[in-house]
């Protein structure tokens, strides 16, 4: 295993932006920016070996800080998905958070994503990222520091360890926002991907995509991937938890224990043979495929004028406003001075 780093481009006050790039022995790499900590490249073999990018993004940081662009690749802190009315309580003290999308908090208002973070530690396969907030920063109580793990191990695996220490009883929910298109060519559709999702049941919602607190069944509905099928042949069905045109953006209940360690979704693309399995010790995860991303005209990578279902991002989490249902959902608050942690693991194969 190797790591080096090189300068990815400058934001508009100066602030210079670094990648780091993990490679294997096959010469299969990730690589990381301190723009929101975010994975910028993932380029692993499709079945003959040929290696080519798998996750969606820009060529320039900037790209990256426009909350439109659909949080490429990026660390969403502290909570990640929507917070009803942009408030919560903990122990009877209200809380307002950023309202930075409809009526709601979207990805915690977008900070964590959206500004550079430390470097903590680094080693030849990994490195850990470190993002200070202070006591109520965006109406979050706790002096807050999370911290992100990345390591790339030799048979492409992408395990991500996230940490956060506070100070007061707080609410945390990290996840990573890559889109993933494993055909390694950012114009294809991922509608021909083929998906399986442990879970019976997704959380019902509102038309906001705002969680009702009801768990809605999967079962003879489109939302049902136990089965592994094409994305694309059901997407567009009208079903009541999707917004028309969109496809895809809901959240999975996973079949588990919540905490437990295990298979969360698997995809792959027949084309090339790349397969993803995602594995978390969360209880949920966000399946969006792209849909409000960009039809046109859309910066990228190469061929990156469209981006509308262009990626699918599985983005591991406790299930969205838990804040809001902490009795309904499973949930864990940060207690003071506790460690919380959790593991996601993105394990890149060929079939
Ligand atoms: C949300 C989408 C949103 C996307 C990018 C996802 O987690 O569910 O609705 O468009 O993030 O912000």
């Amino acid at each position: 295993m190797s790591i080096s780093k090189s300068f990815f481009g400058k934001l508009e006050d100066g602030t210079e932006i670094d990648l780091y790039t993990i490679t294997n022995k096959s010469g299969a790499s990730v690589s990381l920016q301190t723009l929101g900590g975010g994975i910028q490249a993932i380029c692993v073999p499709d079945r003959n070996g040929n290696l080519a990018d798998v996750v969606l993004g820009f060529d320039a940081p900037k790209y990256y800080m426009d909350g439109d662009l659909g949080y490429q690749g990026l660390l969403v802190g502290r909570v990640a998905n929507r917070i009803r009315d942009a408030k919560f309580s903990i122990d009877s003290t209200e809380y307002h958070t950023p309202n930075n999308q409809g009526t709601w908090t979207l990805h915690g208002g977008g900070r964590f994503s959206f500004t550079p973070w430390e470097i903590k530690e680094m080693s030849d396969n990994s490195v850990t990222f470190k993002k200070f907030s202070p006591d109520m920063e965006d109406g979050f109580p706790g002096n807050f520091t999370l911290t992100a793990k990345y390591t790339f191990t030799e048979d492409n695996i992408l395990r991500l360890e996230y940490t956060v220490l506070s100070d007061k009883k707080t609410a945390a929910n990290p996840t990573n926002h890559a889109y993933f298109n494993l055909s390694g060519n950012p114009a294809e559709t991922v509608e021909n991907h083929y998906l399986k999702i442990n879970a019976d049941f997704f959380t019902e919602t509102d038309e906001c995509q705002l969680p009702t607190g009801k768990l809605g069944a999967v079962h003879g509905t489109m939302m049902d991937f136990n089965e592994m099928h094409k994305i694309g042949e059901k997407i567009d069905e009208p079903f009541r938890a999707i917004i028309d045109g969109i496809g895809y953006d809901n959240n999975y209940c996973l079949n588990k224990q919540p905490r437990d360690f295990t298979e969360a979704a698997v995809l792959y693309d027949e084309k090339s043979g790349r397969q993803l399995s995602v594995y978390t010790d969360l209880p949920g995860i966000q399946l969006y495929c792209g849909g409000w991303l960009a039809k046109a005209g859309n910066p990228g990578k190469e061929n990156g004028s469209v981006t509308f279902r262009r990626g699918v991002a599985l983005e591991t989490q406790f299930y969205p406003d838990s804040v809001n249902h902490p009795e309904e959902f499973p949930f864990e608050y940060v207690m003071p001075n506790k460690e919380f942690r959790t593991v996601t693991e993105f394990r890149f194969s060929v079939k």
